[in-house]
């Protein structure tokens, strides 16, 4: 039985178990011992006032994972809340990194006795497996728990499958309670496990006619201090921060996480087409975090600058005797740069410029979101925020979709989404390359749980 089919199959049962009164309250007997039916409209308002008790559950579970964005290692954000068999909240928690109890567990703890009869709501399909710690499944049905709903389908063959296990042991399981809030909540693992490839967010700061620095080259600052303490806002939660190397010549950014913000530093990732035409005494090598100076793979051999470490990258997959243009030596290509550095572990990066490498990636169809500071400026004149795509004509633009637009100090912060934007998941995806067995904590590939 396929994923949608199972999930039909659930609804089902859970519609069953409220008509035959299950749930200990859809029908009663009388004095006489006869089973008095409650009136339909009672019982569809019941369930109406417990789907909203469910969605309120869903949303603060969904605050509670998105909190984690970014900071629970190569383990998706997940939040869940335990409501009793009143449907009062007795229990709430977040996975916090992979290693740590699992959502479910944080929350059935808090919840103890109180979970028996019932419902956990998590944004996250319950996981069936076994690997640092033992399966959700296991755990919510210790507990008692009468009814799970969740938001997303596990979309990896190692964890998923954990509705239908908790169906086969009786508990009522639906999915797709707020899945486009809960997939956002978890965008970076969800990218990982079905693109096999880090979230990109592009971050830029412009003035209003789209300029990131005057005709004289000088670009300090054209955004405000709120706007740049946003900005390492964003740097620490994403796994790394990148550059072109044009960005470290013109304005030798350091690319730490400071302005008061705390959270881990970033790994900082320079993209080079020529490292000897990066200065050595450049801020990003000063050894305070990883610097990986990602370039063309004929450069596999050549010294990198003290404090950064070489990272070759070759032609994606194409046979040896058939390299696609320009991976001789012009370019690193991006699909196969992100590929290397989910590789090493990183699930997020956040590229800040310039605009010839944010063109490079959008132009691959490798930037899953745009996050811009714009700033009440105008200069008429100097470099445009992004550089050449290809794009003649108006027909060809990329059209995106603004989802979200609001000030920060004098400037505004808008964030825009390629349309489609990630899709929820539903029907597992094929198995991921490179992916060890539960516990031996394979990264490559990404996606898996490892806790
Ligand atoms: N306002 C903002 O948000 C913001 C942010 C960043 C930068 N900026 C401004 O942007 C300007 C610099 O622009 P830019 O376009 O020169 O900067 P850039 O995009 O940082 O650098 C371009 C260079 O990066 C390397 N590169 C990028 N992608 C590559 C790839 N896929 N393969 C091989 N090499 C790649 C190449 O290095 P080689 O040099 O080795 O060929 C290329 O010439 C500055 O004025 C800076 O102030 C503004």
């Amino acid at each position: 039985m396929d994923r949608q089919a199972e999930r039909g199959r659930q609804a089902e049962q859970t519609e069953q178990a409220e008509q035959s009164g299950q749930d200990g309250q859809a029908e009663q007997a009388g004095q006489d011992g006869q089973v008095e039916r409650k009136p339909a409209r009672e019982r569809a308002e019941r369930r109406t006032a417990r789907e909203q008790v469910e969605q309120r559950a869903m949303r603060r579970a969904v605050e509670l994972a998105a909190e984690r964005l970014g900071l629970t290692g190569a383990n998706p954000t997940v939040g869940c809340v335990v409501l009793d068999d009143r449907l009062r909240v007795v229990g709430e928690g977040s996975h916090r990194h992979d290693g740590e109890p699992h959502a479910e567990v944080v929350a059935l703890a808090a919840a103890g006795t109180r979970a028996r009869g019932g419902t956990a709501v998590v944004t996250l399909e319950p996981c069936a497996h076994t690997g640092r710690t033992g399966p959700c499944t296991e755990a919510l049905r210790a507990a008692g728990v009468a009814r799970v709903v969740y938001a997303v389908a596990d979309p990896t063959p190692r964890a998923g499958g954990g509705a239908a296990v908790l169906a086969a042991a009786g508990i009522a399981t639906e999915g797709g309670l707020l899945a486009a809030e809960a997939t956002r909540a978890n965008r970076y693992w969800l990218t990982n496990a079905t693109r096999l490839r880090p979230w990109v967010t592009w971050k830029f700061g412009a003035t209003l006619d789209g300029r990131i620095a005057a005709a004289d080259g000088s670009s300090r600052w054209i955004t405000s201090a709120a706007a740049r303490a946003d900005a390492h806002l964003l740097r620490a939660r994403h796994g790394a921060v990148l550059v072109g190397a044009g960005t470290v010549r013109t304005d030798d950014p350091h690319l730490g996480v400071r302005h008061g913000v705390a959270g881990p530093a970033p790994v900082r990732v320079v993209v080079a087409a020529d490292p000897s035409r990066l200065p050595a005494t450049a801020r990003v090598f000063d050894g305070s975090a990883r610097t990986l100076l990602a370039v063309p793979e004929r450069f596999a051999r050549a010294a990198a600058p003290p404090g950064a470490e070489l990272l070759p990258i070759g032609p994606p997959d194409s046979p040896p005797d058939d390299p696609p243009a320009g991976s001789d030596g012009g370019q690193v290509d991006p699909r196969a740069l992100l590929s290397a550095l989910l590789g090493l572990g990183i699930r997020s990066v956040l590229v800040e410029g310039g605009p010839r490498t944010a063109a490079r990636l959008l132009a691959a169809d490798c930037v899953d979101e745009a996050v811009g500071h714009l700033a009440p400026a105008l200069l008429g004149a100097g470099p445009a925020l992004l550089g050449d795509l290809g794009i003649a004509t108006i027909g060809g633009a990329l059209r995106w979709e603004f989802r979200a637009a609001e000030p920060v100090g004098p400037d505004l912060r808008v964030s825009v989404v390629p349309v489609p934007d990630l899709p929820v998941p539903d029907l597992p995806v094929p198995d991921l390359p490179g992916e060890g067995a539960p516990g031996e904590g394979a990264l490559v590939g990404a996606g898996g749980w490892t806790a």
